[in-house]
């Protein structure tokens, strides 16, 4: 099975000044392409090679997992921002938010210090865990929540190419900037159905 990159769902200035169309073509077009290179070179002709994105991640290590789960990430990242109209969470969602954090003001609190926060290159999540309560977390390099048993449901990228042509090195700006592109929708899809997120963020 050849792994592909995803298409952007958005046109690629659409998300400026969060991101800029500038950022989208390096952090897209050459480093998340670069992991799908990489990891279709590392599978091929190996009893890895037919295995599901989603299960590289979970079982895979080293180069492969590094690589698959960059691609998995970054595909999901993808489909976690979208040009911004103001919406906001509601249904099953909200009422899961406001279950475990409180309000939707505590979950943005907690999610943009975890971010600013993360020492390093990493990721930002809010995530079901394996109890079906949402927590916020973050994951060193390439690290998955999937490998914890945890549902992602919204990410944020903290990698220094996610912002640097855009922020430099003012990471609090991007990630304040984020919840103007925040795509709740697709969240909600993934707390709703889980099983189908990776054809969601491949597609
Ligand atoms: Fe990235």
């Amino acid at each position: 099975m050849k792994h592909l990159l995803p298409k952007l769902a958005f046109s690629p200035d659409a998300l400026t000044p969060f991101v800029s169309e500038e950022t989208l073509a390096y952090h897209h077009g050459k480093h998340h392409a670069g992991y799908v290179e990489k990891l279709n070179g590392l599978v091929a002709s190996t009893d890895l090679q037919d295995l599901s994105l989603t299960e590289l991640v979970q079982r895979a290590t080293g180069p492969v997992f590094n690589n698959a789960a960059q691609h998995y990430n970054h595909s999901f990242y993808w489909r976690c921002i979208t040009p911004g109209d103001g919406k906001q969470p509601s249904g099953e969602l909200l009422q899961a938010i406001e279950r475990d954090f409180g309000s939707m003001a505590k979950l943005k609190e907690a999610f943009t210090s975890a971010a600013k926060t993360h020492f390093g290159s990493g990721w930002c999540w809010l995530v079901e865990d394996s109890a079906g309560r949402l927590r916020v977390r973050t994951s060193d390099n390439a690290g998955c929540p999937l490998v914890d048993g945890e549902a992602p449901l919204l990410t944020c990228d903290v990698w220094e190419h996610a912002y640097y042509i855009d922020h430099r090195n003012d990471r609090a700006r991007y990630v304040d900037l984020f919840w103007s592109a925040a795509n709740w929708d697709f969240a909600a899809l993934a707390l709703a159905t889980p099983t189908d997120v990776e054809k969601l963020i491949l597609a």
